[in-house]
């Protein structure tokens, strides 16, 4: 007998949708998830596998100390920062692009410019790699206000649709690089409970489309 049923951490908010139909695509019993309420620890019918509802940025964290086997966490937050954990399997959901962007009425990066972001390690890399050399300014959230009151000339961020850059008249200048919600694995559980793991895998990669 296992421990404690096969621990999943997810992220509340945005990719849950998708997520869920991706799950229940794959015969993985996440209707839990559905109910309303505040509990942040949902266990499925069968008793067999909880799942823990966290904000995106700690998805990692409870998997990589084991508090949670599984996990579905934005490629974004695994770029950000370096997790001692495994990523077997791109799910294909959620998907964006982290960019620079900056207003629109402006057509070349400074040559020092300041970058507003979430995500600092990123940002820097990527100017690094350009040989630019950047102020990067931590924000945490509606980063695309940074440009318009004088904070930052850039930011860098995650687009979706665009709409959010376009009703405040920003624009992509560079693009960093793709990003969707990937399946991450304690790197322990992963072998320890890989009778478990192992079918939810292929489950979910043959849900994929
Ligand atoms: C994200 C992201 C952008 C926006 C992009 O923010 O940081 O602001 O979504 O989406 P779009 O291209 O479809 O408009 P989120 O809504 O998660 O909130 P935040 O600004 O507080 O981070």
């Amino acid at each position: 007998m296992s421990p404690r049923p096969l621990t999943v951490a997810l992220q509340k908010g945005r990719v849950q949708k998708s997520l869920i139909t991706l799950f229940t695509r794959a015969g993985i019993d996440v209707s839990a998830l559905e109910a309303d309420g505040r509990h942040l620890i949902r266990e499925s019918a069968d008793g067999r596998m909880r799942f823990l509802l966290l904000k995106p940025d700690d998805v990692p964290t409870y998997v990589e100390f084991g508090a949670a086997d599984l996990g579905v966490s934005g490629r974004d937050m695994l770029l950000e920062r370096s997790y001692d954990l495994y990523q077997p399997l791109d799910l294909g959901i959620g998907r964006c692009r982290m960019v620079v962007a900056g207003p629109v009425e402006r057509r070349a990066i400074p040559d020092v410019p300041r970058v507003a972001t979430k995500y600092p390690r990123v940002a820097a890399q990527h100017f690094s790699r350009r040989g630019v050399q950047a102020e990067i300014i931590l924000v945490q959230g509606s980063v695309e206000l940074a440009p318009l009151v004088g904070l930052a000339d850039l930011i860098v961020d995650l687009v979706e649709t665009g709409s959010t850059l376009k009703e405040n008249h920003l624009a992509v200048f560079e693009e960093i690089a793709p990003i969707s919600s990937v399946l991450i694995a304690n790197r322990a559980a992963y072998k320890l409970r890989s009778a478990e793991i192992a079918p939810i895998l292929s489950a979910l990669a043959a849900a994929i489309q």
